[in-house]
């Protein structure tokens, strides 16, 4: 500002992370002996060694739960500490209530308040997104941001073209209002941006619904068809978040993506000129666990002291819809 006072604003700054995974590991050899496949076209195409899948004794609110109470733990909060909870999830317990009213509940919580967010694969960029929006706008202080799925439950595991592709998981973020000076050297979410496009639903979907064939419905992909969008999609977002903020890719010290496939992250990265030791992957391990992926790789990489306090992190994703969207924080 002219008169060199810089206008401080609220900024949503990470306090805690957390993440759960089904007690259950399904390796790439395990896959071969349920469908025609293997473990060489499976890594060579996607990246994926393995996945977790939930027993019958686990579910989308259970394993954000654990996450949640996780990332509480990560920051050395409670439940009372929290006043509102997005779960991003394409696979809720129910058609309603909410997953995010059930985890809630799960968490000892009756006061906030609570609701999800719908965006396939998008969802967990579409939830910080949200939340950095309520608390800017002073609807909440301290939102826990949950990406939970079982989209084992919604596979047709007799198509290989899919089954093989998928995981369960769930991670958690505690984002809280802070005061930041209103520069990019602020810690907290930076800038989103958000996309979506319905024409292209035939490409990725699932064939039922509560208000169509009152079937939950099993997922329907083709792969070919959205890796032939996904890298531009993608690398549009990141340069929109880059382009918004005066940052470029020698200024990201980790780029987060949505684990759905090994090439289409590598891809993304080299067209952006983002150097692959700062790519955090994890579709190694967990396989595509849609909203939950971010979450669980950003949990992973902060776990292990590789994204430290101050990092500028880039979270990215595509999914169903379409959707996709870019999210720069400083960690
Ligand atoms: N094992 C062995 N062979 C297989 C398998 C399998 N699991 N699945 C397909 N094949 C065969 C096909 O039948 C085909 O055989 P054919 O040539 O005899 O017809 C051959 O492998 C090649 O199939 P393609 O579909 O062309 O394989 P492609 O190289 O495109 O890889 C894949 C498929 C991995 C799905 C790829 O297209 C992809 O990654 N697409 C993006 C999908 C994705 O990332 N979706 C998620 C993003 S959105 C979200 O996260 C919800």
């Amino acid at each position: 500002m002219s008169d060199g006072v810089q206008s401080k604003m609220i900024r949503s700054v990470v306090r805690g992370f957390g993440a759960a995974l089904p007690k259950r590991v399904i390796t790439n050899r395990d896959m071969e002996a349920i469908v025609d496949t293997s473990d060489e076209w499976i890594v060579q195409r996607t990246g994926i060694r393995q996945r977790y899948v939930a027993g019958d004794d686990e579910t989308t609110a259970s394993l954000g739960e654990a996450a949640a109470r996780a990332a509480l733990a990560n920051g050395g909060l409670t439940p009372a500490d929290i006043d509102l909870i997005i779960c991003a999830t394409s696979t809720p317990d129910n058609t309603f209530p909410a997953t995010s009213v059930n985890i809630q509940n799960r968490l000892g919580m009756s006061h906030g308040f609570a609701f999800d967010v719908q965006a396939v694969c998008t969802g967990f960029v579409y939830a910080v997104t949200t939340a950095d929006a309520y608390i800017r706008g002073g609807l909440a202080k301290r939102v826990l941001v949950i990406g939970a799925e079982t989209f084992s439950r919604i596979l047709d595991w007799n198509d290989r073209t899919t089954c093989v592709l998928f995981g369960d998981g769930a991670g958690a973020i505690i984002i809280e209002a802070t005061e930041g000076e209103g520069t990019v050297a602020d810690r907290g979410v930076l800038t989103a941006h958000l996309r979506s496009d319905g024409s292209h639903k035939e490409k990725l979907y699932v064939d039922g619904g509560p208000s169509t064939t009152g079937t939950v419905g099993k997922l329907r992909m083709e792969g070919r068809e959205v890796f032939k969008y996904a890298v531009g999609m993608i690398t549009d977002v990141i340069q929109a978040a880059f382009d918004s903020t005066g940052t470029t890719a020698d200024d990201l010290d980790w780029l987060v993506p949505h684990q759905a496939n090994r090439r289409i992250i590598d891809g993304s990265a080299k067209k952006l000129n983002i150097d692959a030791a700062k790519v955090v992957i994890t579709v190694d391990l967990h396989g595509n666990t849609s909203a939950a992926s971010i979450p669980l790789a950003l949990a992973t990489a902060a776990g292990d002291g590789r994204i430290k306090k101050g990092d500028l992190v880039m979270l990215e994703a595509m999914g169903g819809g379409f959707t996709w969207g870019a999210v720069l924080l400083r960690w």
